[in-house]
Parts: structure tokens; sequence; C-alpha cells
């Protein structure tokens, strides 16, 4: 039985990706970095995800015996496999807690057993993921009864674990067995729902909701109705005991129509229910005074490391060596959240001007919509000082991180985004637009004072961004003290993972009622 006391926790993370195993963005760091950062704190965690094609068995140990997994239609059997969630070396879990962080994975042959996560270039999104992700969902709790381990917490993240909240409260909490034939096993069972970002909805025909194996009473109650079809997060939404997001202006932000996603409403309705807990930085991970990508290592005391960063990043680009000439870095993936429609846009959109205007180089990393990464090989055929590469790239992404001056980041809305603070953290001053975690983590530049972190502005335009990097480059060019001043004072904020991890024991302190 889960128990509801005490000051350690239980807490089991359900999820669609994890670092270093499946990643397509932020939420695999944000997963893997708390759950280490929770178990620094004392409390046990376990993370179970699928194991996708992608993951090698091989470094797995797998699990004796199947795991019988009820869905509609009859049992689907599956096998589980685990290993334990590496951590720096100096990071282990400590402060009381011997236990690593365990990760279980779900084998799935017809369910995982393809190439890609939730969809490939063939099949953006996969027409059986909302079957996909039931079955996961389920397999959590079949989990837990086999190993024998009822948590206090389930903390389930984004759309595709958003029904591990749904069975619980529809089910599992009030019924069930486990394998001595005891009933209620989550009775005491607490459950956190995280959005990471509230434009990934799962949202698909309600004839998929057969999959489930629940009834149709509970599609209303649960609220999956979505102008008939089948809202998945908006279920968990009102399914989970607490919501979260991860930083506190994207909470306020997803409260207003403009920036709900037509799920302001669910989200009013449960407002006493949903906070903002900001992301943190894994400074075992990104780190420049141990980074191992960077050519040398780097700190508040010593910034030479940054100038070779500088250097290796120009000649790994193929841009002139120059010292003085600011250098702009972007990592993102390609979709209109990250603004790349008003960047890249139609008639090349604001960074064709930028760089053909100012006196700067400017470097581009990431991959997504085709339509921008060819508009994106066709600047850097055309500009001598835009240059890009088109794929993804952990070390290369640690140098830009490095070496870059500024780093660009004019997102339509940003949930929290992590690539500002690694930019912080590494003395790259932020070029953001003043929305979700990037306002919650960038201050902006004054002139009259010289106080600031990076440079923002409000509107997102061509126009405003063209403004934005110009006032940038300008001050790096006629404002040179208040420039370094910036990279320190940047470079000395604290995003620890620790300082959100108490926060989320608070939350699900308040979810079990303690
Ligand atoms: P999001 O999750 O919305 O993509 P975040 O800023 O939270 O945005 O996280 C993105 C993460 O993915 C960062 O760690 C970033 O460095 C990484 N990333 C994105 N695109 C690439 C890429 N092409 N190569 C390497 N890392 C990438
Ligand atoms: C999402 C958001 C991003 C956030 C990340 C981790 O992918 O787009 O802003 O940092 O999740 O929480």
């Amino acid at each position: 039985m889960a128990k509801t006391g005490g000051t350690k926790l239980k807490i089991l993370m359900c999820t669609s990706e994890a670092v270093p195993f499946a990643k397509t963005g932020g939420l695999a760091d944000a997963v893997s970095s708390l759950s280490l950062a929770l178990a620094r704190l004392g409390h046990e965690v376990k993370i179970v995800m699928p194991r996708y094609y992608g993951i090698n068995r091989d470094k797995l140990k797998r699990m004796e015996g199947a795991l019988g997994v009820p869905m509609a239609g009859g049992e689907e059997w599956c096998s589980a496999y685990t290993t334990d969630l590496p951590s720096g070396p100096s990071v282990g879990p400590s402060n009381g807690s011997k236990k690593p962080v365990k990760v279980y994975f779900i084998e799935h042959e017809g369910f995982f057993g393809r190439d890609g996560i939730y969809g490939s270039p063939f099949e953006p999104d996969f027409l059986d993921n909302p079957r996909r992700f039931a079955f996961f969902c389920r397999s959590c709790f079949q989990l837990c009864r086999k190993i024998g381990w009822y948590p206090d917490i389930l903390h389930a993240h984004d759309w595709p674990a958003a029904l591990a909240p749904v069975f619980l409260r529809h089910g599992e909490k009030y019924g069930g067995y486990n394998e001595s034939g005891e009933t209620g096993s989550f009775a005491t069972t607490a459950s956190i729902l995280t959005i990471h970002n509230l434009g990934y909805q799962g949202i698909y025909s309600k004839d998929a909701f057969f999959y489930t194996g629940l009834g149709w009473d509970v599609f209303y109650q649960a609220g999956f109705d979505d102008w008939n079809m089948m809202n998945l997060l908006k279920a968990g939404i009102n399914s989970a005991d607490k919501i979260n997001t991860v930083s506190p202006s994207y909470a306020r932000e997803t409260l207003s129509q403009e920036g709900g996603f037509r799920l302001d409403g669910p989200l009013r309705y449960r407002s006493e229910d949903y906070t903002g807990i900001l992301n943190g930085v894994d400074i075992e991970v990104w780190n420049p005074a141990t980074d191992r990508y960077l050519p040398a290592p780097y700190s508040i005391k010593d910034l030479s490391g940054k100038v070779k960063a500088k250097k290796a990043l120009q000649r790994r680009y193929g841009l002139p060596e120059a010292s003085k000439v600011p250098l702009i870095g972007m990592i993102c993936r390609l979709t209109e959240q990250k603004g790349v429609g008003e960047l890249f846009g139609p008639s090349y959109g604001s960074a064709f001007s930028i760089c053909l205007d100012m006196n700067l180089q400017f470097v581009f990393l990431g991959a997504g919509e085709a339509w921008a990464e060819h508009e994106i090989g066709s600047l850097s055929s055309r500009l001598s000082n835009f240059k890009a590469q088109i794929g993804y790239n952990e070390e290369l992404s640690h140098l830009i991180e490095g070496g870059a001056d500024f780093f660009l980041m004019p997102s339509r809305y940003e949930p929290c985004g992590l690539n500002q603070m690694y930019s912080l953290a590494y003395g790259t001053i932020p070029i953001v637009r003043n929305t979700g975690g990037l306002a919650d983590t960038v201050q902006n530049y004054n002139q009259k004072t010289g106080e600031g972190t990076g440079f923002m502005f409000d509107y997102l335009s061509p126009n405003s961004i063209y403004d934005t990097v110009g006032w940038a480059v300008w001050a790096w060019y006629n404002r040179r003290k208040d420039i370094e001043a910036m990279r320190l004072r940047g470079m000395e904020q604290d995003f620890s993972w620790k300082k959100s991890a108490l926060q989320y024991t608070e939350l699900y302190r308040k979810a079990m009622g303690t």
C-alpha cells in the first residue's frame, strides 16, 4: 500500500521521453534532471517509459516474466527492462537516499517496435498513437504490481502520459488487484500532471477511446470530449489531483484565451490546483567549467576558455575567426512555437535582413518543418555570415552555447525553455521574446543603468526581432562594459534543480493532502 505520510516519498514518473534514452525536446531533460534532484532530496524515484527501437536493449536488464496489460478487447502482453538512470560522478543520489533512480522500459513489439517516438518522416503522428499511449499508461500500473511497489505520487508528463491520472481516478484508485490478490493498491496514490507544452494535446478520433477500456460514462465525466473528438490532455487536466506547468508566467498565460490553446477554460476551472514551477539546469551536464565538449573549460573567474570556444565554433561553421565580431547562436526545433515563421518566413523574414545589414555572424543548429529547413539552407548559401547545420547534434549544441556571444530565442510561446538558461550559465547573452519561462529567467537590458541579463522584445514580428538583435549588436560595439557585466551577471544566476525539486515536493504533499 502507498503510504500517506512521512518525509520521503515514493514517486513514479510516467513519461514518453527521458535523457539519455529518448529525446525530442526539453521534456526529456526536465524529467531526468527532476528525478535526480528529487532522489538527492532523499525521495525514492522510478521512471517508466516505453522501450523504443532506438533504445539499446543490450544495456538493460530484462525483468523476469511478462506483464499482462488489460486493454479493451483483451489483454496485451509485454515485457519490461530496467536500468539505473545515469548521473554525473559527483551527483549520485545522496542526502539520505542510497537508491539510484530506476528506469523501467515497457517493451511491446507492436506498439513500440518501430523507428520514431511519436511519428516518422512519413507519418508525423502515428495513427495508432492513442492506442500506443493508452497501453503505455495502463502498463505503468501493472509494472508497479509486478514489482510490488506502490507510489505515493504518480507524476505524469504531457499528453502521452495524461491517461495515467485518468486511469488512477476512474479505476485503479478504487479497485484493481495486486499479485497477492489484495485490492486498492493505489488507494492512497495522488497524481500530478505536468504540462510541458500546451500546444500538444493528443487529440484523436473518439473511435480510439475504445482502446482505453474505460466506459463512456468516464468519457464524459473526465471530459475527454473535444468538439466530437477525444482530447487526452484535457482528460488528464480534469483527473489529476494537481496540475502544473514549467514556469509561473506560462501558467498565467495559459489561463487566458490567447495562450490557452482552447484549454484555458478547463485550466481556469482547476486554477486552485494549477501552478507554475520553473525548470532548472542540470549543472552536471551544462557547466562550462566541466563541459567535455568545449575546447577548454571556463568560469566566471577566467573567461579565456570562452574565447577559445568562439574560435572553435567559427572554425566548425567555416566562418572567419573574428573575435571582434559578435556571434549569434540559435538551436531549436523548427516549429511555429519557436518564432521561426517570423525569423525565416516569407521573404526571408528578418534573418536575411539581420545578416545583410549588421556586422555579425550567425550560426544555427536545428531540424523540423521542411519549409524552414529549406529556407535556412537557401539563406546559408546566399549569405557569407549565416551558417546552418540541419539535424540533431548534442555535442555541437554545447559548443554553440559556449562559443556564441548571443543566443536568439524569438519564441511565439515558451513554457519554460532551457537554452536561455544554458546560455546564461555559459556567459552567452540571450535575446528573447518576453514570454513564458523566458520572461521568468531573463531580465531586460537597461541602457541607462547597464542592468539586465539579456535583450527582450514583446511583440513577435520580423521587425521586433530585427530591432532587438540590432540593439544587442549596437550594445556590443558601443556599450562593451555593459555587455561584459551582463555576461557575468548571467553566469551568477542560480537555476538549480534543487529549488524546483523542493517546490515539487511541496506540490506532492498538497496533492496527498498532508
Ligand atoms: P523544447 O523542448 O520546446 O524544444 P527547450 O528549450 O525546453 O525547448 O529544450 C530543447 C532542448 O533540446 C535543449 O536541450 C536543446 O539544446 C535541445 N535541442 C533542440 N534542438 C537540438 C538540436 N538540433 N541539436 C541538439 N540539441 C537540440
Ligand atoms: C517543452 C517546452 C519547453 C520546456 C520543455 C521542458 O518542450 O516547449 O519550453 O522547457 O518542455 O519542460
